[in-house]
Protein backbone atom coordinates (compact mmCIF):
# COMPACT_ATOMS: atom_id res chain seq x y z
CA UNK A 1 0.00 0.00 0.00
CA UNK A 2 1.18 3.19 -0.76
CA UNK A 3 0.16 6.34 1.09
CA UNK A 4 -0.17 9.94 -0.93
CA UNK A 5 0.34 12.92 1.49
CA UNK A 6 2.66 15.77 1.35
CA UNK A 7 3.34 18.27 4.18
CA UNK A 8 0.48 20.76 3.06
CA UNK A 9 -2.22 17.74 3.54
CA UNK A 10 -0.53 16.60 6.68
CA UNK A 11 -0.73 20.42 8.01
CA UNK A 12 -4.44 21.03 6.85
CA UNK A 13 -5.18 17.62 9.76
CA UNK A 14 -8.05 16.01 7.69
CA UNK A 15 -9.76 19.04 6.15
CA UNK A 16 -10.26 20.29 2.74
CA UNK A 17 -8.56 23.65 3.28
CA UNK A 18 -7.27 25.37 5.87
CA UNK A 19 -10.15 27.65 6.40
CA UNK A 20 -12.06 24.93 7.80
CA UNK A 21 -9.38 23.69 9.88
CA UNK A 22 -8.85 27.05 11.36
CA UNK A 23 -12.63 27.36 11.61
CA UNK A 24 -12.65 23.71 13.74
CA UNK A 25 -10.07 24.68 15.92
CA UNK A 26 -12.09 27.96 17.38
CA UNK A 27 -13.40 26.93 20.27
CA UNK A 28 -9.97 26.10 21.83
CA UNK A 29 -8.63 29.46 20.29
CA UNK A 30 -11.39 30.79 22.26
CA UNK A 31 -9.70 28.79 25.57
CA UNK A 32 -6.32 30.46 24.77
CA UNK A 33 -7.08 33.62 23.86
CA UNK A 34 -9.43 34.00 27.41
CA UNK A 35 -6.21 33.25 29.37
CA UNK A 36 -3.33 34.71 27.36
CA UNK A 37 -1.57 38.19 28.01
CA UNK A 38 -3.26 39.00 31.64
CA UNK A 39 -0.68 41.41 33.27
CA UNK A 40 -1.20 43.93 29.36
CA UNK A 41 -5.07 43.25 29.76
CA UNK A 42 -4.86 44.90 33.28
CA UNK A 43 -2.42 47.79 31.77
CA UNK A 44 -4.75 48.27 28.88
CA UNK A 45 -7.94 48.68 30.84
CA UNK A 46 -6.44 51.42 33.28
CA UNK A 47 -5.16 53.57 29.79
CA UNK A 48 -8.73 52.95 28.31
CA UNK A 49 -10.09 54.41 31.58
CA UNK A 50 -7.57 57.01 32.02
CA UNK A 51 -7.25 58.34 28.74
CA UNK A 52 -9.55 60.71 27.47
CA UNK A 53 -9.79 59.78 24.10
CA UNK A 54 -9.63 56.06 22.75
CA UNK A 55 -9.59 54.82 18.94
CA UNK A 56 -8.88 51.53 17.64
CA UNK A 57 -7.19 51.47 14.29
CA UNK A 58 -7.73 48.59 11.96
CA UNK A 59 -8.36 47.39 8.55
CA UNK A 60 -10.73 44.74 7.03
CA UNK A 61 -11.62 41.99 9.66
CA UNK A 62 -9.80 43.16 12.60
CA UNK A 63 -11.69 46.25 12.07
CA UNK A 64 -15.09 44.06 12.38
CA UNK A 65 -13.54 43.01 16.03
CA UNK A 66 -13.08 46.67 17.06
CA UNK A 67 -16.55 47.57 15.87
CA UNK A 68 -17.73 45.04 18.58
CA UNK A 69 -15.48 46.40 21.27
CA UNK A 70 -17.18 50.00 20.36
CA UNK A 71 -20.48 48.72 21.21
CA UNK A 72 -19.06 46.52 24.20
CA UNK A 73 -17.77 49.67 25.88
CA UNK A 74 -20.39 51.72 25.16
CA UNK A 75 -22.70 49.41 27.40
CA UNK A 76 -20.16 50.63 29.92
CA UNK A 77 -20.56 54.79 28.74
CA UNK A 78 -16.87 54.36 27.54
CA UNK A 79 -16.49 55.69 24.11
CA UNK A 80 -13.85 53.65 22.14
CA UNK A 81 -13.58 55.03 18.11
CA UNK A 82 -12.93 51.97 15.60
CA UNK A 83 -11.54 53.60 13.15
CA UNK A 84 -10.45 52.77 9.53
CA UNK A 85 -6.84 53.10 9.86
CA UNK A 86 -6.37 54.21 6.06
CA UNK A 87 -8.66 57.09 7.25
CA UNK A 88 -6.95 57.66 10.38
CA UNK A 89 -4.35 60.58 9.34
CA UNK A 90 -6.97 62.26 8.37
CA UNK A 91 -9.54 62.64 11.09
CA UNK A 92 -8.09 61.00 13.84
CA UNK A 93 -7.76 63.79 16.77
CA UNK A 94 -4.75 62.50 18.64
CA UNK A 95 -2.83 64.71 21.25
CA UNK A 96 -1.26 63.16 24.70
CA UNK A 97 -4.43 62.67 26.21
CA UNK A 98 -5.25 60.22 23.26
CA UNK A 99 -5.06 55.86 23.61
CA UNK A 100 -4.85 54.67 20.37
CA UNK A 101 -4.96 50.75 20.28
CA UNK A 102 -4.14 48.97 17.04
CA UNK A 103 -5.92 45.67 16.45
CA UNK A 104 -3.88 43.51 13.18
CA UNK A 105 -3.71 39.45 13.24
CA UNK A 106 -0.37 40.08 11.68
CA UNK A 107 1.10 43.13 13.26
CA UNK A 108 2.57 43.99 9.85
CA UNK A 109 -0.59 45.96 7.73
CA UNK A 110 0.71 48.94 6.28
CA UNK A 111 -2.20 51.66 7.36
CA UNK A 112 -2.23 50.26 10.43
CA UNK A 113 1.34 50.58 11.31
CA UNK A 114 1.18 54.14 10.05
CA UNK A 115 -1.78 54.69 12.12
CA UNK A 116 0.40 53.62 15.16
CA UNK A 117 3.17 55.90 14.12
CA UNK A 118 1.24 58.98 13.61
CA UNK A 119 -0.45 58.61 16.98
CA UNK A 120 2.86 57.99 18.71
CA UNK A 121 3.92 60.87 16.50
CA UNK A 122 1.56 63.39 18.32
CA UNK A 123 2.33 61.56 21.63
CA UNK A 124 -0.19 59.43 21.79
CA UNK A 125 -0.33 56.66 24.19
CA UNK A 126 -0.42 52.89 21.61
CA UNK A 127 -1.19 49.90 22.28
CA UNK A 128 -1.93 46.41 19.68
CA UNK A 129 -3.97 43.38 20.00
CA UNK A 130 -1.81 41.22 17.94
CA UNK A 131 -0.90 37.55 16.90
CA UNK A 132 2.34 37.69 15.73
CA UNK A 133 4.96 38.16 18.31
CA UNK A 134 7.80 40.00 17.02
CA UNK A 135 5.97 41.92 14.47
CA UNK A 136 6.19 45.43 13.64
CA UNK A 137 3.28 46.54 15.50
CA UNK A 138 4.43 44.99 19.24
CA UNK A 139 8.08 46.64 18.39
CA UNK A 140 6.23 50.43 18.02
CA UNK A 141 3.56 49.77 20.48
CA UNK A 142 4.00 50.63 23.99
CA UNK A 143 1.62 47.86 24.71
CA UNK A 144 1.33 44.69 23.67
CA UNK A 145 -1.65 42.37 24.29
CA UNK A 146 -0.93 39.05 22.55
CA UNK A 147 -4.14 36.98 21.17
CA UNK A 148 -3.27 33.38 21.72
CA UNK A 149 -4.62 32.03 17.92
CA UNK A 150 -2.16 30.08 16.88
CA UNK A 151 -1.01 30.77 12.89
CA UNK A 152 -3.45 31.13 10.32
CA UNK A 153 -2.64 30.05 7.04
CA UNK A 154 -5.88 30.77 4.86
CA UNK A 155 -5.60 34.34 3.70
CA UNK A 156 -8.79 35.08 4.64
CA UNK A 157 -9.25 35.64 9.02
CA UNK A 158 -11.40 33.40 10.87
CA UNK A 159 -10.18 32.11 13.82
CA UNK A 160 -7.92 35.21 14.60
CA UNK A 161 -11.17 37.80 14.27
CA UNK A 162 -13.02 35.48 16.81
CA UNK A 163 -9.68 35.60 19.24
CA UNK A 164 -9.68 39.49 18.81
CA UNK A 165 -13.71 39.26 19.93
CA UNK A 166 -12.25 36.92 22.79
CA UNK A 167 -9.52 39.53 23.77
CA UNK A 168 -12.34 42.87 23.27
CA UNK A 169 -14.83 40.73 25.90
CA UNK A 170 -11.92 40.34 28.24
CA UNK A 171 -11.19 44.09 28.41
CA UNK A 172 -14.51 44.75 28.34
CA UNK A 173 -14.91 42.63 31.79
CA UNK A 174 -12.09 43.83 33.50
CA UNK A 175 -13.24 47.47 32.47
CA UNK A 176 -16.44 47.26 33.85
CA UNK A 177 -14.57 45.56 36.99
CA UNK A 178 -12.47 48.64 37.49
CA UNK A 179 -15.21 50.98 37.35
CA UNK A 180 -17.13 48.83 39.55
CA UNK A 181 -19.92 47.45 37.80
CA UNK A 182 -20.79 43.55 38.46
CA UNK A 183 -19.53 41.51 35.79
CA UNK A 184 -20.14 38.42 37.10
CA UNK A 185 -22.44 37.05 34.60
CA UNK A 186 -20.09 37.73 31.81
CA UNK A 187 -17.61 36.29 33.39
CA UNK A 188 -19.60 33.30 33.96
CA UNK A 189 -20.86 33.68 30.19
CA UNK A 190 -17.41 33.44 28.59
CA UNK A 191 -16.38 30.28 30.27
CA UNK A 192 -18.97 28.93 27.84
CA UNK A 193 -18.35 30.40 24.57
CA UNK A 194 -16.22 27.65 23.27
CA UNK A 195 -19.15 24.84 24.24
CA UNK A 196 -21.17 27.67 22.10
CA UNK A 197 -18.89 27.55 19.32
CA UNK A 198 -18.46 23.79 19.74
CA UNK A 199 -22.10 23.24 19.06
CA UNK A 200 -22.77 25.55 16.18
CA UNK A 201 -19.70 23.68 14.46
CA UNK A 202 -20.74 20.45 15.06
CA UNK A 203 -24.00 21.53 13.05
CA UNK A 204 -21.99 22.30 9.98
CA UNK A 205 -24.11 20.01 8.04
CA UNK A 206 -27.14 22.29 8.32
CA UNK A 207 -25.29 25.04 7.48
CA UNK A 208 -23.79 23.84 4.52
CA UNK A 209 -27.39 22.48 3.39
CA UNK A 210 -28.72 26.39 3.65
CA UNK A 211 -25.65 27.48 1.59
CA UNK A 212 -26.33 25.10 -0.85
CA UNK A 213 -29.77 26.40 -1.37
CA UNK A 214 -28.34 29.87 -1.91
CA UNK A 215 -28.34 30.29 -5.81
CA UNK A 216 -28.66 34.61 -6.14
CA UNK A 217 -26.20 36.18 -7.36
CA UNK A 218 -26.21 39.05 -4.37
CA UNK A 219 -26.46 39.21 -1.45
CA UNK A 220 -26.77 41.69 1.62
CA UNK A 221 -25.89 40.93 5.76
CA UNK A 222 -28.18 43.21 8.04
CA UNK A 223 -28.69 43.30 11.34
CA UNK A 224 -29.32 45.70 14.43
CA UNK A 225 -26.78 46.72 17.51
CA UNK A 226 -23.85 43.80 18.64
CA UNK A 227 -23.72 41.79 15.76
CA UNK A 228 -24.00 44.72 12.70
CA UNK A 229 -20.34 44.37 12.94
CA UNK A 230 -20.78 40.66 12.57
CA UNK A 231 -22.92 41.44 9.52
CA UNK A 232 -20.53 43.56 7.75
CA UNK A 233 -17.82 40.76 8.24
CA UNK A 234 -20.32 38.03 6.93
CA UNK A 235 -20.35 40.25 3.86
CA UNK A 236 -16.47 40.93 4.00
CA UNK A 237 -15.70 37.30 4.04
CA UNK A 238 -18.61 36.03 1.69
CA UNK A 239 -17.25 38.03 -1.13
CA UNK A 240 -13.59 37.60 -0.49
CA UNK A 241 -14.28 34.32 -1.23
CA UNK A 242 -16.90 33.39 -2.93
CA UNK A 243 -16.71 36.04 -5.53
CA UNK A 244 -20.30 36.88 -5.09
CA UNK A 245 -21.30 40.24 -4.60
CA UNK A 246 -22.07 41.08 -0.59
CA UNK A 247 -23.23 44.37 1.18
CA UNK A 248 -23.40 44.24 4.80
CA UNK A 249 -25.35 47.05 6.32
CA UNK A 250 -27.54 47.78 9.68
CA UNK A 251 -31.19 46.64 8.97
CA UNK A 252 -32.25 50.28 9.57
CA UNK A 253 -30.44 51.58 6.81
CA UNK A 254 -31.67 49.49 4.33
CA UNK A 255 -34.88 51.32 3.56
CA UNK A 256 -32.18 54.18 2.93
CA UNK A 257 -32.32 52.98 -0.89
CA UNK A 258 -30.63 49.62 -0.90
CA UNK A 259 -34.14 47.44 -0.12
CA UNK A 260 -35.05 48.87 -3.90
CA UNK A 261 -32.84 46.37 -4.75
CA UNK A 262 -34.63 43.28 -3.29
CA UNK A 263 -35.56 40.99 -5.87
CA UNK A 264 -34.96 36.98 -6.62
CA UNK A 265 -31.54 38.00 -7.55
CA UNK A 266 -30.59 39.26 -3.91
CA UNK A 267 -30.82 37.24 -0.92
CA UNK A 268 -30.28 38.49 2.24
CA UNK A 269 -28.81 36.79 5.66
CA UNK A 270 -30.05 38.24 8.73
CA UNK A 271 -28.30 37.90 11.75
CA UNK A 272 -31.44 38.26 14.29
CA UNK A 273 -30.85 39.37 17.72
CA UNK A 274 -30.96 37.31 20.95
CA UNK A 275 -35.17 37.48 22.25
CA UNK A 276 -33.81 39.27 25.30
CA UNK A 277 -32.75 42.18 22.69
CA UNK A 278 -35.06 45.01 22.35
CA UNK A 279 -33.59 45.14 19.08
CA UNK A 280 -35.43 41.80 18.18
CA UNK A 281 -39.06 42.83 16.69
CA UNK A 282 -36.97 45.14 14.75
CA UNK A 283 -35.63 43.01 12.88
CA UNK A 284 -38.26 40.74 12.06
CA UNK A 285 -39.93 43.82 11.32
CA UNK A 286 -37.17 44.46 8.29
CA UNK A 287 -37.14 40.70 7.48
CA UNK A 288 -41.03 41.15 6.64
CA UNK A 289 -40.53 44.19 4.43
CA UNK A 290 -37.81 42.13 2.16
CA UNK A 291 -40.41 39.24 2.06
CA UNK A 292 -43.16 41.76 1.04
CA UNK A 293 -40.91 42.81 -1.68
CA UNK A 294 -40.49 38.79 -2.97
CA UNK A 295 -36.39 38.88 -1.33
CA UNK A 296 -35.35 35.64 0.17
CA UNK A 297 -33.99 35.58 3.24
CA UNK A 298 -31.92 33.24 5.90
CA UNK A 299 -32.14 34.06 9.66
CA UNK A 300 -29.46 33.06 12.17
CA UNK A 301 -31.71 33.11 14.85
CA UNK A 302 -32.11 32.05 18.23
CA UNK A 303 -36.00 32.11 17.50
CA UNK A 304 -38.44 30.45 14.73
CA UNK A 305 -39.10 33.28 12.09
CA UNK A 306 -42.61 32.68 10.42
CA UNK A 307 -41.79 33.99 7.15
CA UNK A 308 -38.10 33.13 6.59
CA UNK A 309 -37.01 30.53 4.10
CA UNK A 310 -33.97 28.98 5.93
CA UNK A 311 -33.57 29.10 10.11
CA UNK A 312 -30.26 28.93 11.16
CA UNK A 313 -30.99 28.30 14.42
CA UNK A 314 -28.41 29.60 17.47
CA UNK A 315 -28.57 29.40 20.73
CA UNK A 316 -30.20 32.07 22.51
CA UNK A 317 -27.79 33.84 24.98
CA UNK A 318 -27.42 37.32 26.38
CA UNK A 319 -26.75 39.89 23.57
CA UNK A 320 -22.99 40.75 25.11
CA UNK A 321 -22.27 37.16 24.05
CA UNK A 322 -23.88 36.54 21.25
CA UNK A 323 -21.18 38.03 18.79
CA UNK A 324 -19.17 35.00 19.11
CA UNK A 325 -22.10 32.93 17.88
CA UNK A 326 -23.18 34.49 14.74
CA UNK A 327 -19.53 35.02 13.63
CA UNK A 328 -18.75 31.33 13.11
CA UNK A 329 -21.91 30.90 11.30
CA UNK A 330 -20.92 33.32 8.27
CA UNK A 331 -17.91 32.18 8.14
CA UNK A 332 -19.03 28.89 7.23
CA UNK A 333 -22.23 30.01 5.13
CA UNK A 334 -19.18 31.56 2.93
CA UNK A 335 -16.66 28.79 3.21
CA UNK A 336 -19.69 26.39 1.79
CA UNK A 337 -20.41 28.40 -1.22
CA UNK A 338 -16.91 28.81 -2.29
CA UNK A 339 -16.07 25.29 -2.02
CA UNK A 340 -19.33 24.75 -4.31
CA UNK A 341 -18.35 26.99 -6.68
CA UNK A 342 -14.49 25.59 -6.61
CA UNK A 343 -13.16 28.73 -5.79
CA UNK A 344 -9.66 29.09 -4.12
CA UNK A 345 -10.90 28.74 -1.16
CA UNK A 346 -7.77 29.89 1.01
CA UNK A 347 -5.67 31.74 -1.61
CA UNK A 348 -8.79 34.11 -3.11
CA UNK A 349 -7.56 35.56 -6.19
CA UNK A 350 -6.07 38.90 -5.82
CA UNK A 351 -5.79 38.57 -2.01
CA UNK A 352 -2.80 38.54 0.66
CA UNK A 353 -2.73 37.85 4.05
CA UNK A 354 -1.45 40.93 4.81
CA UNK A 355 -0.84 43.92 3.01
CA UNK A 356 2.53 45.65 3.63
CA UNK A 357 1.62 48.58 1.35
CA UNK A 358 -0.04 51.40 1.02
C1 LIG B 1 -5.91 41.58 4.71
C2 LIG B 1 -6.45 40.20 5.02
C3 LIG B 1 -7.65 40.30 5.95
C4 LIG B 1 -7.29 41.07 7.20
C5 LIG B 1 -6.69 42.44 6.88
C6 LIG B 1 -6.09 43.10 8.11
O1 LIG B 1 -6.84 42.28 3.95
O2 LIG B 1 -6.81 39.53 3.82
O3 LIG B 1 -8.10 39.00 6.30
O4 LIG B 1 -8.41 41.21 8.01
O5 LIG B 1 -5.65 42.30 5.93
O6 LIG B 1 -5.02 42.31 8.53
P1 LIG B 1 -4.36 42.37 9.95
O7 LIG B 1 -3.19 41.44 9.87
O8 LIG B 1 -3.94 43.78 10.18
O9 LIG B 1 -5.37 41.94 10.93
Amino acid sequence: ITIEWDIETAEKGGYEHFMLKEIMEEPEVIKNSARISREEIEELVRCIRDYDRVYIVAMGTSLHAGMVGEYWFSKLNKLVIPCDASEFLVKGIVDENTLVIGITQSGETYDTIRAIRYAKSKGAKTATIVNILGSTATRISDITVMMGAGIEIAVCATKTYVSQLMILYRLFIEYGKIISRDMRIFEKELEKIPEYIKGILENRDAIKKVSKSLKAKNYLFISKGINLPNALEGALKFKEITYLHAEGMSSGFLKHGTISLIDDNMDTVALVPPSSSDLFRSVVSNIEEIKARGGKVVAISPMEIEVVDHLIEIPDVLEEVSPFLYAPVCQLLAYYKAVELGRDVDKPRGLAKSVTVE
